[in-house]
């Protein structure tokens, strides 16, 4: 059984590289025992604005980088619907192991939402990457990238549009801009009908944080 926390895994360091490494042998929770690797962040570390998705999928396991499957494909269309450049982003996940099961026939790993205590327990990399690039706008996507850092009973659907400030003042070291929206892969997985909606939405809410920073804040 391992430790609940990445705690002792994460070096005292800013460097962005010497993160990542370290992050490759972090065992803060059980999810490195049946992931390919674990995926760390990817992006400038000039970058003023941060994406937090949720965890890897199988294609970013497969090749190390965020957002690199569906998921991926379909923020890079938002992106750059909202005429926002990913080249100027950090983009990572709350949890850095992709958590997964078998499905029927055995062979095809499906997704499966990591626990709080692993979203709690990798937390620390996520605070670290933060405290690394002190984006001026952090945006949240999805529910699982925003109840790790706005609090366990943080209900996104009744904070979008809205700009948040991260709770515990102490524990974070500045105060971006933050935001939440819808996680890609729930304009995926929506009825057909409601796609296009969804992928509005997201557009709409990628322009809104990339307006924050427009504004000078
Ligand atoms: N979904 C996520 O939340 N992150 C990824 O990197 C890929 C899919
Ligand atoms: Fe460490 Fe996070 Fe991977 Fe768990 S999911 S082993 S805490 S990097």
């Amino acid at each position: 059984m391992a430790a609940h926390t990445a705690a002792e895994f994460v070096p005292d360091s800013l460097k962005l590289d010497e993160l990542a490494h370290a992050a490759h042998d972090c065992k803060g929770c059980d999810l490195y025992l049946d992931a390919t690797q674990t995926v760390f962040g990817a992006g400038s570390v000039e970058a003023d604005l941060m994406l937090v998705g949720e965890q890897p999928g199988d294609q970013e396991d497969k090749s190390g980088a965020p957002f690199v499957g569906p998921a991926g494909r379909l923020l890079d269309k938002a992106l750059a619907a909202a005429g926002v450049d990913r080249d100027r982003l950090y983009v990572t996940n709350a949890v850095k192991h992709f958590k997964f099961t078998f499905g029927e026939r055995g062979k095809r790993r499906i997704h499966k939402t990591p626990s709080r205590t692993e979203v709690v327990s990798c937390r620390p990399w996520l605070l670290a990457e933060l405290d690394a690039v002190r984006p001026g706008v952090l945006m949240l996507l999805g529910a699982t990238a925003a109840q790790s850092l706005m609090g366990s009973t943080f209900r996104l659907t009744a904070h979008r549009g809205e700009v948040l400030r991260l709770p515990d003042a102490e524990e974070f070291k500045f105060d971006p801009a933050v935001v939440v929206t819808a996680h890609p892969s729930s304009v995926l997985r929506g009825r057909p009908a409601d796609r296009d909606k969804a992928f509005d939405a997201l557009v709409s809410d990628l322009r809104f944080a990339d307006g924050l920073l427009a504004g000078g804040r």
